[in-house]
């Protein structure tokens, strides 16, 4: 696990996913066995590695990557580096010929993305790309209600993500400096865009087209030692996607809105036969037959409860943590051999569509977005 003194690769991938799976004796497969797991730490600080180790019970850790790749007592390499140092470390495990389990996005570039999931596939090596929004309680009431056929024909997706990040000089920022500088991997596109990829195409249909207007409207900030910086990367894009069956997706990802809904992301779907709003954890719905019908009047206040014809889809289920839920679907899938969808193709797409973004918002155009394939 390299990467795991930082806010993703510690909280997510070691505290409540490996270390919840260790502790829990392991996953149970159908046939009653038993995947167990046991992480090696892999960073640049020796001090902070036996912090965490010894902060948990982990026996192993090691500031020599290659050495561990090396070791074929380790049999898969998980990847939550900060993106610049990314492809460089995929690469290595990938020619050590270790199965590959990473954040995303996968590389900075589309052809560099490409090249990995190439290479993988050139080596017979297996893949995860970190898809953890598909897994959201909100997310998956969403997938059952299109698979239902609640929607009728769905028509438009309206996306709004978003919250304020405090520049860090009167409060302290709370997400990394590097996420604001373009030389060191940071953009809010570069960033959000991959998730989008990867919801729509999963919930809806692939991406076709994407128009991006990005902003930097904070451009100086305060980094996490207090020094001033120039903030080189939009903190804010407002993008447009065309989807595959006519289906318009609309998502404005920023860092620099202060939020004015029930939750830090929302997905607004309307289709012919009612429309839904969910977000992290809740979903609400509202179906045809209980569509008001409003007429546009200027001289009359609205008196109207529009958001009393909203009824909330019940909770169901028991919803894991979405990065553990991940884990356990790709350890599962690694040692029954069985495929795996969310390989470094998808990852490729998802970088494919933050460079799209890019180049939109540079070019002010439409960028059409070609099938992507090995
Ligand atoms: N899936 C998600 O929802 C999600 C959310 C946030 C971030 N991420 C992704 O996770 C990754 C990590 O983001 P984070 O917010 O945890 O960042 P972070 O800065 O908190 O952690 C980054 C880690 O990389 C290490 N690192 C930094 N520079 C390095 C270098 N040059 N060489 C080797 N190691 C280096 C750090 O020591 C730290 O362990 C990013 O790629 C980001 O895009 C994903």
């Amino acid at each position: 696990m390299n990467g795991v003194s930082g806010r993703m690769g510690y909280r997510q991938h070691l505290l409540r996913s490996i270390l919840a799976i260790r502790d829990e004796g392991g996953i149970e497969l159908s046939d009653g066995s038993r995947i167990t797991v046991r992480p090696l730490l892999v960073g640049r600080s020796e001090a902070k590695l036996a912090e965490i180790a010894q902060r948990h019970g982990i026996a192993d850790y090691t500031t020599d990557l290659d050495a561990a790749l090396a070791d074929p007592q380790w049999e898969i390499y998980a990847d939550f580096l900060v993106t610049k140092a990314r492809a460089t470390a995929l690469r290595k495990a990938i020619a050590a010929g270790k199965t590959i389990y990473t954040e995303k996005p996968t590389a900075e570039s589309v052809d560099e993305a490409l090249e990995l999931a190439r290479l993988a596939s050139e080596a017979g090596v297996k893949t995860g790309v970190v898809h953890d929004k598909l897994y959201l309680p909100g997310l998956q009431k969403l997938r059952r209600l299109i698979e239902s056929g609640f929607f009728g024909r769905i028509l438009s997706v309206r996306g709004e993500f978003g919250y304020w990040v405090f520049e860090g000089d009167w409060q302290p920022a709370q997400r990394p400096s590097w996420n604001y500088r373009t030389e060191d991997g940071g953009g809010i596109i570069v960033d959000m865009f991959p998730h989008w990829n990867y919801i729509l195409e999963n919930l809806f249909g692939p991406v076709r087209s994407v128009y991006a207007q990005a902003s930097t409207h904070i451009p100086d900030r305060w980094d996490e030692n207090g020094t001033p910086y120039r903030a080189t990367a939009e903190d804010a894009a407002y993008g447009i996607f065309e989807l595959d069956g006519d289906i318009v997706a609309q998502i404005n990802s920023s860092w620099t809105v202060r939020v004015n809904r029930d939750e830090l992301v929302e997905f607004h779907v309307d289709g012919t036969h009612g429309s839904a709003v969910v977000g992290l954890f809740g979903a609400k719905l509202q179906g045809r037959n209980l569509t008001p019908k409003p007429v546009w009047n200027l001289d009359l206040a609205d008196e109207h409860d529009y958001a009393a014809d909203w009824a909330e889809v019940p909770t169901n289920d028991v919803f894991r943590n979405g990065f553990r839920q991940q884990w356990h679907e790709f350890l599962e899938s690694y040692v029954l051999g069985t495929d795996y969808p969310f390989d470094l193709l998808a990852g490729a797409r998802g970088v494919q569509l933050a460079e799209a973004g890019l180049e939109s918002a540079r070019e002010g155009r439409k960028v059409e977005l070609a099938e992507l394939g090995l």
